[in-house]
């Protein structure tokens, strides 16, 4: 029997074992490290996202998975099972609604702050492989071509390497762009080989960074506009509350905050962020009345 079959024909009838006490550790760990909630019900789905690491790595059971990912020498491991776990679904223009409040709403006064040699940052957190940030971009160049001229910048963080390093690049697949209309895709992305890269003037405008929201943020300046969008809803109403708080304390007076589909702010800085359509909220330091 090979050892392939002879994996495949341990009790559970997986290619590994993965015992109730390893599947609670992993939780554990992908909870410190990331801040991500996960129940023994993910079960199938952890097993399925970490299988492929065994495999990479030529483990035979979780319990030598965990052993190495708690080591030293398994830091890059640790790494790359936190890119494993994470959920990385985005798109070009997703949840468009947001990107139109922030065209005719947001932007106006963003623009003319520009317009005035003030500074503008916006910040888009969990951007995952820059998508987001990038369609932020296309809005900004649409209403103010000049923006890298001025003290305009997007920054852009996550916490998974893989999804920023395709950020960085800003190459992607054409079928990543086929929703976009075909002025939209001619005006922002060149041909790269058999994919598309977002053109110069929009990578110019966003930086890129690793940044774990569990840990330190090294921004001293705060946003004008803010997007955490389907990112916290894998944290746990807790840590969703201090994060919130964190964020007021990063934002201007006024600032636009969007959040995900099936998210809502939550805790004690809910009364500082005034529902102003759908998860989209203005940012109030001294609290709004309802
Ligand atoms: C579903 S994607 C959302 C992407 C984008 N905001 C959107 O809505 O299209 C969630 C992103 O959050 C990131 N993420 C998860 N936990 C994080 C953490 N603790 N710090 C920073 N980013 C995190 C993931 O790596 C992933 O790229």
């Amino acid at each position: 029997m090979s050892a392939l079959a002879a994996r495949r024909s341990n009790d559970s009838g997986r290619e590994f074992d993965l015992s109730a006490a390893a599947l609670s550790e992993i939780i554990g760990l992908v909870r410190s490290d990331t801040g991500i909630h996960l129940t023994d019900a993910k079960g199938e789905l952890i097993y399925s996202r970490l299988a492929k690491r065994l495999r990479v790595c030529g483990l035979a059971d979780f319990g030598s998975y965990l052993a190495l990912i708690k080591s030293k020498p398994g830091i890059a491991e640790r790494e790359e099972m936190v890119s494993a776990i994470t959920t990385n679904v985005t798109n070009f223009n997703r949840e468009p609604h947001h990107f139109e409040h922030f065209r005719q709403t947001a932007l106006p006064d963003l623009v003319s702050k520009l317009r005035q040699g003030k500074s503008v940052r916006i910040w888009s957190a969990g951007c995952s492989d820059g998508r987001e940030p990038f369609t932020l971009a296309f809005a900004i160049l649409d209403a103010f071509p000049d923006a890298a001229k001025s003290d305009f910048r997007i920054l852009a963080t996550d916490i998974d390497k893989k999804s920023l390093a395709t950020a960085s690049s800003g190459i992607y697949s054409s079928d990543k762009i086929r929703h976009l209309p075909d002025a939209v895709a001619k005006k922002w992305f060149d041909n790269s080989g058999d994919e598309l890269r977002v053109k110069d003037t929009a990578r110019q405008l966003i930086r890129f960074n690793r940044l774990n929201l569990m840990g330190d943020w090294p921004m001293r300046r705060k946003f004008d506009a803010m997007f955490c969008r389907n990112v916290l809803i894998y944290f746990e109403n807790d840590v969703q509350s201090k994060l919130f708080s964190r964020f007021a304390d990063g934002l201007n007076d006024q600032a636009y905050m969007y959040i995900g589909h099936s998210e809502r702010v939550i805790g004690p800085a809910e009364q500082l962020f005034k529902p102003v359509g759908i998860t989209t909220y203005q940012f109030h330091a001294n609290g709004h009345a309802t």
